[in-house]
């Protein structure tokens, strides 16, 4: 791990070699817009999108972009999806360049937006896929036995998907048939844009596991942007926290927690009274709230090295003849961490 001037950085050996799929090297993005003054009239106005983003996923791993609304996520995606040009700065993707060679990087992704279009509504889940997969100029045989396989794979039989029209589709069908498109063409690199948002629980996690396999089973490399911190814990092998255009942290989940200052509290349960916070405030504990119901005492302590005073804290209160009904520690979470970075720049 190193720091630099702008971002923290985990240095790239993941133990999965250094074979990086996708490589931006400070892409820069500025939207040119018009503030709307009046009916007709409008005003200039430039959005910084980016500011420079630099980073590297290599192959078989699930690299995900976490930030706020409007932190640059999409525009991301979309420049290495050759859907946007950047302003500055390169961007590989399985060794083509994103700007002078297009047409290698389109061969080599499957990507999902959260806004899927290109469906077409009268045409049923099969329909449309075939329609892509001749778009894509694949062999009409293994075509459809690529179809019928994904799917099976993501439960659109199950749902009775595959010949009712997409028009009739629910969110969670259409999410897996953009997913469905994505893998058509067998792609060694996916670029998934929240696609999980709007979901159900079960759905959700149909699709976080697939992605999980086929990342660590297929050594598919895989780009996943969310805001939601729970979703980027369990499926991110690595997370860019992206705030405001830039990359401001990045690591793996436990990483970034044991990245910020953060007090643990000691959460205890005692059987006991009064005496138990005078025995606290005697270790001269100063972070510290005691809430009472009948004889029972939740005690919660704030510290910065939990196992520095754990055992002597119990010794003490042990020995006053107090029963310990529960204790334990609570860990900074990766929402501290996504506050505490947004909150600083
Ligand atoms: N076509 C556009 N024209 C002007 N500004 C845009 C355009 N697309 C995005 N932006 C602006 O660029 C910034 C980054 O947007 P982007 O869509 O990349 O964010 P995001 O991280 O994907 O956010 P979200 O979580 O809401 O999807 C935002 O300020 C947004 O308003
Ligand atoms: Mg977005």
């Amino acid at each position: 791990m190193y720091f630099t001037d702008t971002k923290i950085c985990i240095d790239g050996d993941n133990g999965l070699g250094k074979d990086a799929v996708i490589v931006a090297a400070d892409l820069v993005k500025t939207y040119k817009t018009k503030k709307r003054k009046g009916l007709f009239r409008g005003e200039k106005k430039l959005v910084e999108a980016l500011k420079g983003i630099s980073f590297k996923v290599y192959r078989g791993e699930i690299v995900g972009l976490l930030g706020p609304n409007g932190a640059g996520k999409t525009t991301t995606i979309k420049i290495l999806a050759t859907l946007l040009l950047p302003d500055s700065g390169d961007a590989w993707v399985n060794g083509y360049h994103v700007v002078k060679q297009p047409f290698g990087v389109r061969k080599s992704i499957g990507i999902m937006l959260t806004v899927e279009r290109g469906f077409y509504g009268k045409l049923t889940g099969r329909e449309n896929l075939e329609y892509f997969g001749a778009l894509y100029g694949l062999d009409r045989r293994y075509m459809e036995e690529r179809i019928d396989y994904l799917m099976k794979l993501l439960e659109l039989d199950k749902l009775g998907a595959v010949d009712r029209m997409f028009e009739e589709y629910s969110l969670g069908m259409k999410a897996r048939l953009g997913l469905a498109r994505a893998l058509l063409k067998d792609p060694p690199v996916l670029l998934l844009d929240e696609p999980t948002l709007g979901l159900d629980p079960s759905s959700s996690r149909m699709i976080r596991e697939l992605v999980r396999k086929l990342a660590h089973r297929e050594g598919k490399t895989i780009l996943y942007t969310t805001h939601n911190m729970f979703e980027a814990e369990i499926v991110c092998d690595r997370i860019l926290l992206i705030n405001k255009g830039r990359i401001v942290a990045e690591g793996s989940p436990e990483q970034l927690k044991s990245l910020i200052p953060k007090l643990r509290i000691i959460n205890m349960v005692i059987r006991g009274g009064k005496g138990v916070e005078e025995i606290v405030s005697s270790m001269g504990f100063e972070k510290y709230e005691a809430k009472y119901e009948d004889t029972i005492v939740n005690l919660k302590i704030s510290v910065e090295k939990p196992e520095d005073v754990l055992g002597e804290l119990i010794r003490r209160i042990v020995n006053a003849g107090h029963e310990i009904i529960s204790l334990k520690v609570e860990e900074p979470t990766l929402e501290d961490v996504f506050l505490y970075y947004a909150s600083k720049t």
